[in-house]
């Protein structure tokens, strides 16, 4: 046995340890029997999911499967039609005003679209959200915003560029420093790498994945991109027939019985991908 093999092997076991590890903890998200429709048309029906603090989970499905209604669902954003929705602990549809806006400061949001505010400088942008839920001044704000610029791996001239003056790459990156700004300890991402090439999408991918590590977040991560999920993921959750139909190791979920996650999985480019993932970690 070679010794990159070997230190895969144990590279793999160091991982699942960690995970069997967090799954003995209490979810940090738990959504139960959850239902929603729109009109006649049902987009969730029975749906269960469970996600442990501090893992990266990727949530995977069809186009229309409900990915965007859970994840605004999980937000509070859009009250489910029946089932329940528990974070940190708690019921959002229990909670008051006041507790609802408190448990939000505990979460950053990357939406998939309009991320920035076109009219404000890059740092103003990341700048707002403290300004408005701390008690901080504009400079101090500013400031403090600069540091979130550099932990997402942006330059600090970029500070004082608008929105349209920056590259997609970039605008990314703008967005998780907003997103950052209030310390949260779930970060939500919908379609983070989507349009990115893919040299930018990897490094997008591993700042999660340092972030993920540095900062102890929990990440839920709505994807479509395979490379994404073999090289950060801990764990796939599929959406297919209204439910999570597996929530699980890719391993596991790969070989699972179900016609979409077969094509999806083990089509062209999910096989590309597994190989790229493979060539990767005997590399390191
Ligand atoms: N506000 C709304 N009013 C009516 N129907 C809606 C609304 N929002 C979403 N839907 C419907 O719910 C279904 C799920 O939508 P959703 O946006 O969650 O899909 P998705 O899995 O995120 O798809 P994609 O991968 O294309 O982003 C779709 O059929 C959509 O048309
Ligand atoms: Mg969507």
């Amino acid at each position: 046995m070679s010794a990159t093999h070997e230190h895969n092997t144990q590279l793999k076991k160091d991982n699942k340890a960690k995970q069997q590890e967090r799954q003995k903890k209490e979810p940090i998200i738990k959504v139960r029997h959850l239902v929603n429709r729109f009109g006649t048309h049902t987009v969730h029906e029975n749906l269960d999911m469970d996600i442990y603090p501090g893992e990266i989970v990727g949530v995977v499905g069809g186009s229309g499967t409900g990915k965007s209604v859970l994840l605004r669902a999980i937000l509070g954003l859009r009250p489910p039609n029946e089932g329940d929705i528990t974070v940190f602990g708690q019921k959002i549809a229990d909670l008051n005003a006041e507790d609802r806006s408190k448990l939000e400061r505990r979460f950053g949001v990357l939406f998939q679209q309009g991320a920035l505010f076109s009219s404000l400088t890059v740092v103003e942008n990341i700048a707002m959200p403290l300004i408005e839920h701390t008690g901080l001044s504009r400079d101090e704000a500013e400031d403090l915003g600069r540091l979130k610029m550099a932990l997402a791996g942006l330059p600090a001239n970029a500070a004082n560029k608008y929105p349209s003056e920056l590259s997609g790459g970039m605008i990314k990156r703008a967005a998780l420093a907003r997103a950052l700004a209030l310390d949260p300890e779930i970060l939500f991402l919908d379609e983070p790498t989507a349009g990115l090439d893919p040299i930018g999408a990897s490094d997008f991918d591993q700042l999660i994945l340092t972030l993920r590590d540095a900062l102890g977040l929990t990440v839920y991560l709505v994807t479509h991109d395979l490379d994404t999920l073999y090289t950060i993921c801990d764990r796939v959750a599929v959406l297919s027939q209204k439910r999570v139909i597996i929530n699980d190791s890719l391993d596991v979920v790969e070989q699972f019985d179900d016609q979409w996650v077969q094509d999806y999985f083990q089509g062209p480019r999910g096989r590309a991908a597994f190989q790229a993932e493979t060539r990767r970690q005997e590399n390191l």
